[in-house]
């Protein structure tokens, strides 16, 4: 057991747990964080897709070792105030076009969205279907037509 400090939805944060337990039952089952779902544990369904210096990422496959203290990691719950607002576009744009049914996928969902937005802008594009095709997060309800309107519509007012 030792201490890990990073810093959670701007916030720094510490925790003693073992050095290789997973990113993911840190923030659910320490820190009481529950936006990130568990799904599969095995980076495989993106349910916990998440932002680790901005970045999408899945935390369920990362050792609390391997973040460090200066590492920031972004929840859902963490989204809006990168935008400064109540609620992030992607958010605003994901209740517009009514994307959810059951709603198990849908923080995964909008925090990959919010990333490949920002990689496709990094890269010196707005976000297009071959963008979008990339995104790998399951949706057991199949609400991928309107993830996919909400992404294009979000991003519009990122
Ligand atoms: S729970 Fe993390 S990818 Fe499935
Ligand atoms: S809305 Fe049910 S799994 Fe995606």
């Amino acid at each position: 057991m030792s201490t890990h400090t990073f810093i959670l939805n701007g916030e720094r944060v510490s925790v003693d747990v073992d050095d290789d337990v997973r990113l993911l039952w840190v923030l659910r089952d320490v820190l009481g964080v529950t936006g990130p779902k568990y799904g599969c544990g095995i980076n495989v369904c993106k349910a916990c897709t998440s932002h680790f210096n901005g970045k999408a990422f899945n935390p369920c496959s990362v050792k609390v070792e391997d973040v460090g203290p200066d590492d920031e990691i972004t929840t859902i719950e963490g989204l809006p105030a990168t935008a400064g607002a109540d609620l992030h576009p992607m958010q605003e744009a994901w209740l517009e076009y009514d994307v959810a049914q059951c709603g198990y996928c849908q923080p995964g969902q909008i925090m990959a969205a919010v990333a490949k937005v920002r990689q496709a802008r990094a890269a010196g594009h707005e976000i297009g279907d071959s963008d979008l095709d990339e995104i790998r997060n399951i949706c057991r309800c199949g609400t991928y037509n309107r993830i996919r309107e909400a992404i294009k519509a979000g991003a519009a007012n990122m």
